[in-house]
């Protein structure tokens, strides 16, 4: 039975106290299962340069690309909440460029919020897509887009002062109006209280247990993104090595003439041998 998740369906779970589940997604046969799982949002994360492209960061994300990949996110999905995330440079220029961007994401996806990443200096963007009536995630703590600035993938917010920021962030996203936020490599205390300061849905990578909800990108928790996992990701399957075992018997079996097998052919619809025997003449 279809039980579309909302926005307030979101923010009631929270007020209730019940967790909130995210997975990225990037294509409609995983979006199928998701949604069938009842993950309660889903997240097309800009994260697919990585994922599904092979970049070594999110930069060269286009929002053509990212539309591509949402829409079959979005027919895969009955009941998930989807939300799209904002590429590079794709509302960082302007609060205007920010609307621009987040109106076709959700115009040519069908998707229910945008994500962007930044705190205190992205609120005109977030302010501008909000009174347009389009939900907004924001994304504060790691923030991706950021790495040639951060130098690398590393943990945010450690130390009193980019805890105050971070927090300072967390509140400044919130009076522009963001429904949601992504807290990623945050210490698990500070997590937790800018849980409790805030009225927003916190979402956690990397930031502890105390957060309204979590977030796993799922390459990454079913084993499927090489040998590196970062120490805030559970593999919950190895799916990775399941999809190499069933390649290699295929090859296998190819190679051999197992596959097919009668039972995988059309034997049935075959025309008389008499028949082939003519064609065979024939040509
Ligand atoms: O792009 C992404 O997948 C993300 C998540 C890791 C939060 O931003």
């Amino acid at each position: 039975m279809p039980n579309k998740i909302t926005a307030a369906t979101l923010l009631q779970m929270k007020q209730n106290g019940e967790k909130i589940s995210q997975v990225t997604c990037y294509d409609y046969s995983t979006a199928r299962i998701i949604d069938s799982a009842g993950i309660n949002t889903v997240l097309v994360g800009d994260s697919l340069g990585m994922t599904m492209q092979g970049y070594e960061n999110t930069l060269p994300v286009t929002i053509d690309e990212m539309i591509i990949y949402g829409r079959s996110v979005v027919r895969g999905c009955r009941n998930a909440f989807v939300i799209m995330d904002m590429p590079f440079m794709s509302y960082q220029i302007s609060p205007q460029q920010a609307l621009e961007s987040a109106g076709r994401l959700i115009k040519e996806t069908n998707a229910h919020a945008v994500k962007l990443e930044g705190g205190a200096s992205v609120t005109g963007q977030i302010k501008a897509i909000t009174d347009a009536g389009i939900p907004v995630c924001a994304h504060i703590g790691m923030t991706p887009q950021s790495v040639n600035a951060f130098g690398g993938f590393k943990v945010q917010g450690k130390g009193e002062e980019n805890a105050r920021r971070v927090l300072e962030d967390a509140l400044s996203v919130q009076e522009a109006g963001a429904f949601m936020v992504v807290l990623e490599c945050v210490p698990p205390k500070l997590a937790a209280l800018i849980t409790s300061k805030t009225s927003m849905i916190t979402i956690g990578i990397g930031a502890g247990a105390g957060c309204d909800g979590q977030v796993l990108v799922y390459q990454d928790m079913l084993g499927m993104s090489g040998d590196f996992t970062p120490k805030f990701v559970k593999r919950f399957a190895d799916i990775g090595s399941a999809m190499e075992n069933a390649f290699r018997e295929y090859d296998s079996e190819v190679r051999s003439g197992a596959f097919p097998a009668p039972e995988n052919t059309y034997a049935k619809s075959d025309c008389s041998d008499e028949f082939l025997a003519r064609l065979n003449e024939e040509y």
